[in-house]
């Protein structure tokens, strides 16, 4: 069991954040992230001084991004599309109409609109507003283009449905958009949505520009709107087919079901399945994208290499349109069908230009692995074992600009030939039928062989335990004792805390983030083992102390850039920001496969593909890591829908599993990723957090992974054997899931299962002791480590002004030996600061005890109340939503005797009694 340690160049000491550039980055992503779908007769850009009516009541509620963990970034202003327009407006670049603006504003007023307060009670949307004829009328006189905007979120534990208002465009919506047609003569609808939505619309009522422009952080805005007026020349790509209806897309009939999901389109998930079975049901194919200028494409070299396992072309592209752009260069391989049966076509490779002017060419060259386009063979149908395996026959490479793409090479395979030999694993247990190319179903292949039989053929060797010998972590990192070695120190009870994570708002790290991990007790930090700090994720920190940070557009966005070092260098500043917060590991990226547009989560992921999925995510933790942190692939796998996502079970094949719902992972761990977080659900019958076909058996052996590997907060744990619970840590040790994220404290007692199992002989201490190691050498090359020896700065440069918070006034609470302040009836909701100032003997330290409720509905619910003082944030007590009350303390000592102080609500859905502080003595 030795651990190859990587080598790592070291990390610097002193970073720079420019914000300017930061920002300069994070429009170049929204703006390369907006797809444009339609755009008759050259409707955009919007040409000087054009004249603009904007409607649509979500010009005035813009999305920065979905709801939950992903979507808690707080920020110190978000500059939507009307904003973004305003600004144009005044720098007189176009002309708003102001008639509609102020009917939409007094319809707020009089109409205000609050979003619920708590943990997944955001709405869908905005009601609509209603539309008079006459406005409509007398502003097409006006104004020559209507711009309508179009609004959408859903998120963590609540998934979009099939209603007005979320999938669907409410009536009242439609009727605007119909109000808008019949009067105008040009109509451009911007839609600022996380996932797909209906697009009948479309069709049944005709646009003139339709913009994807999903939900763009803080800024987001400001890149759609460069866009729009043409400063930035659109060339975002879609990562998701839009078919017309929702029943089209072949996952529907089994999305949503609370406990279980027969995934029963199998690898035929998105275009994979719209190209060969149902070309004609696609209203915008996977990759399409318009642009203000046109380009044309062409193959103008193809290589084969059968020996090497992989072929490269040469694209040429040509702007051959009036304006400078980008284009994206997308590679599909069509396979013979074979045995096993084909997809159309599957993506292996994506370029983007660099801005190319009218008339110029680039050539650009694409390298493709074989492993690329194999297939599963998971029963060794083709005759030669269980792997991936390329049929002989003639393979088709084309070239262009969407999955559509016509210009194609061709090479022949003479024979099969195995790519990669694997041995089964992660299989379903539960027969089901599952479509094949040929359009029939299928038994799926079952599972023979069970995880633990695997398990048990590979405990490893236990390390003598020699007790402290005075090695350091750094000494295994210097190369002056083994890993072994250094593990081998580790008592028993030190092993018991190591899989701990301590959070949320653990006290040992930055306040208001998501786990405290790592040297979590004395004795571990005093072996030199830092503390590393976990934070969401995935578009930026959520830091629930209420400190602003900057939040990025979201996964979709993202990836529709299909630009994977414009991602890298924007996560390298993110890296930077977490840096200057002292936090080690985001939780993020989000790599679940887009497999119904109804997923609430989808809006932090990237695609319906796992090719443009990986690269995405893995370009996003090179950016991460190249700054001394990294990022977390989540949520490992089959997270595709958020109703029953504690006890759905994914039914899937292994095929479909290989194919797709691992792939997007497997290419990022080759990409270097070093942190995994499971889900909170099962895949084929067994919970991901103690899964050991997946964790064990695929990510570590067949993968090669090197890294950590993380429980979702208070996931569910099991085997084959148990049912669901959240304290098996045992069996999530034994399948190398190696942090339960997260406990309370690292020393409570939690009363999980570790020690009582290695008593009774169910774990073994060689597989506590590799879950200390892989946590250990996570540590490796991070600033973490540098940071127990040495500091590392980081420095801020440009517009950095712009994300700090002002305090109120407030007057002052003398505190006495005893005080409670009554917290009753004050203003909980989402965002909302309460105030106070307290008189205090800073001879004492105090006993603060915060004493409320989170409503009910949901135990998962995570409802963060951060304590300040001075602007500091000292302590977050995070309440559950099970509507049972909970008091927290906090001991504190203060430097003042006069403090501000307040209680930051970052998402509301709480109601709290008392604030009580008690002294004590020093
Ligand atoms: C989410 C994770 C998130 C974690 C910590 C969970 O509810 O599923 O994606 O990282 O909370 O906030």
């Amino acid at each position: 069991m030795t651990i190859h340690l990587r080598v790592r160049e070291d990390i610097d000491l002193k970073y720079i954040l420019d914000y300017d550039r930061y920002k300069d980055l994070a429009l170049e992503a929204i703006s390369e992230g907006q797809v444009l779908l339609e755009n008759k007769e050259n409707t955009l850009p919007l040409n000087k001084g054009a004249k603009v009516a904007v409607f649509g009541r979500s010009q005035n509620h813009y999305y920065k991004s979905g709801t939950g963990s992903g979507g808690m970034v707080n920020v110190s202003r978000v500059v939507g599309i009307l904003d973004a327009l305003k600004e144009s407006a005044a720098s007189g670049d176009i002309v708003l109409n102001e008639q509609v603006l102020s009917f939409y504003e007094k319809y707020e007023e009089e109409n205000p609109f609050k979003e619920a307060d708590g943990w997944a009670n955001a709405q869908w949307s905005v009601p609509e507003a209603s539309l008079e004829d006459s406005l409509v009328k007398a502003a097409s006189m006006s104004s020559d283009y209507a711009l309508f905007i179009i609004g959408r979120s859903a998120g963590e534990d609540q998934d979009n449905s099939l209603e007005e208002g979320s999938y669907l465009l409410s009536y009242l919506e439609l009727d605007a958009l119909k109000k808008v047609r019949a009067y105008f003569k040009r109509v451009i609808v911007v839609l600022n949505v996380g996932n797909i939505i209906d697009m009948k619309f479309v069709k049944d009522i005709g646009v003139d520009a339709l913009l994807y422009a999903w939900q763009g952080g803080m800024l987001g805005g400001l890149g759609t709107v460069n866009v729009l007026l043409g400063k930035v020349n659109p060339s975002g790509k879609l990562p998701d087919t839009i078919a017309y209806s929702i029943e089209d897309y072949p996952s529907d009939k089994n999305f949503g079901n609370p406990n279980e999901s027969i995934y029963e389109e199998d690898i035929f998930v998105g275009y994979r399945y719209f190209e060969t079975f149902a070309p004609s049901k696609v209203l915008y194919p996977f990759g399409y994208g318009l642009s203000y200028t046109d380009f044309d494409l062409s193959i103008t070299d193809f290589r084969v290499d059968p020996l090497a396992g992989s072929l490269g072309l040469d694209v040429r592209v040509k702007n051959t349109g009036s304006l400078s752009g980008k284009e994206v260069v997308q590679v599909y391989v069509s396979a013979p069908q074979g045995l096993l049966g084909k997809p159309a076509r599957v993506l292996c490779g994506f370029k983007k230009t660099s801005l190319l002017a009218p008339g110029s060419c680039e050539v650009v060259s694409l390298d493709i692995d074989f492993r690329d386009f194999a297939s599963f063979d998971e029963t060794s149908k083709c005759g030669l074992g269980t792997g991936f395996i390329l049929e002989k026959g003639e393979y088709r490479v084309y070239a262009g600009n969407s999955v559509r793409a016509m210009e194609y090479a061709s090479f022949e395979l003479m024979e099969d030939m195995m790519i990669e030999p694997l041995k089964n694993a992660l299989g379903p247990v539960k027969p089901f039928k599952r479509l094949l190319a040929s359009g029939e179903y299928e038994d799926a292949p079952l599972r023979t062989d069970t995880q633990k039989a695997r398990r048990n053929a590979a405990i490893p060797a236990l390390i003598p335990m020699t007790g402290d010998l005075g090695y350091k972590l750094s000494d295994v990192f210097d190369g002056k004792v083994t890993m072994e070695e250094f593990i081998g120190q580790l008592s028993l009870e030190e092993l018991n805390v190591m899989p701990r994570g301590e959070g949320m708002s653990s006290k040992l790290v930055t306040p208001g983030t998501a786990a405290a991990f790592g040297g979590i007790i004395p004795s571990l930090k005093d072996k030199g083992i830092p503390i590393g700090c976990m934070d969401d994720g995935p578009s930026g920190m959520r830091l629930d102390s209420g400190m602003h940070a900057f939040s990025l557009p979201n996964g979709t966005c993202l990836s529709s850039t299909f630009n994977t070092s414009l991602n890298a260098e924007l996560f390298s500043m993110l890296g930077r920001e977490m840096l200057k917060n002292k936090v080690d590991v985001l939780l993020g990226p989000g790599m679940n496969i887009h497999r119904h547009p109804l997923n609430g989560r989808n809006f932090e992921y990237f695609s319906e593909d796992p090719f443009l999925t990986g690269k995405i995510g893995g370009s996003q933790i090179l950016g991460l890591q190249s700054v001394g942190v990294t990022g977390t692939i989540k949520h490992f796998a089959c997270n595709n829908q958020e109703n029953g996502r504690q006890v759905c079970d994914p039914v899937v094949s292994e095929r479909a599993l290989r194919e797709i719902y691992l792939k997007g992972f497997e290419y990022a761990v080759n990409m270097g990723a070093d942190a995994v977080m499971t889900t909170y659900a099962l895949v084929n019958g067994v919970y991901t957090a103690g899964n050991y076909d997946l964790v064990t058996t695929i990510l570590h052996d067949q993968w090669g992974f090197k890294g950590i590997v993380m429980t979702d907060w208070w996931a569910n744990i099991s085997d084959e054997d148990t049912g669901a619970s959240k304290t098996n840590f045992a069996a999530m040790v034994r399948a190398q899931n190696d942090l339960y994220c997260c406990v309370p404290g690292a020393t409570e007692d939690v009363s999980d299962n570790i020690l009582s199992s290695v008593e009774d002989g169910t774990l073994s201490i060689a597989e506590l002791q590799r879950t200390a190691m892989n946590v250990c050498a996570f540590f490796e090359g991070k600033a973490v480590m540098k940071r127990l020896t040495e500091k590392v700065t980081v420095e801020l440069s440009g517009a950095s002004e712009e994300y700090e918070d002002t305090l109120p006034e407030v007057s002052y609470i003398p505190i006495e030996s005893e005080t409670v302040i009554d917290l009753r009836g004050i203003d909980c909701s989402k965002g909302s600061k309460y105030y106070f100032g307290t008189e205090i003997d800073y001879s004492y330290d105090y006993e603060i005890t915060l004493t409320g409720t989170g409503l009910p509905g949901n135990e998962l619910a995570q409802l963060p109340v951060v304590f300040y003082s001075n602007a500091t944030p000292l302590f977050t007590c995070t309440f559950r939503g099970n509507g049972k009350e909970a008091s927290v303390s906090n001991i504190q000592g203060f430097y003042n005797r006069l403090n501000i102080m307040y209680l930051y609500f970052t998402l509301g859905g709480v109601e709290l009694k008392e604030l009580r502080f008690k002294r004590i003595e020093k």
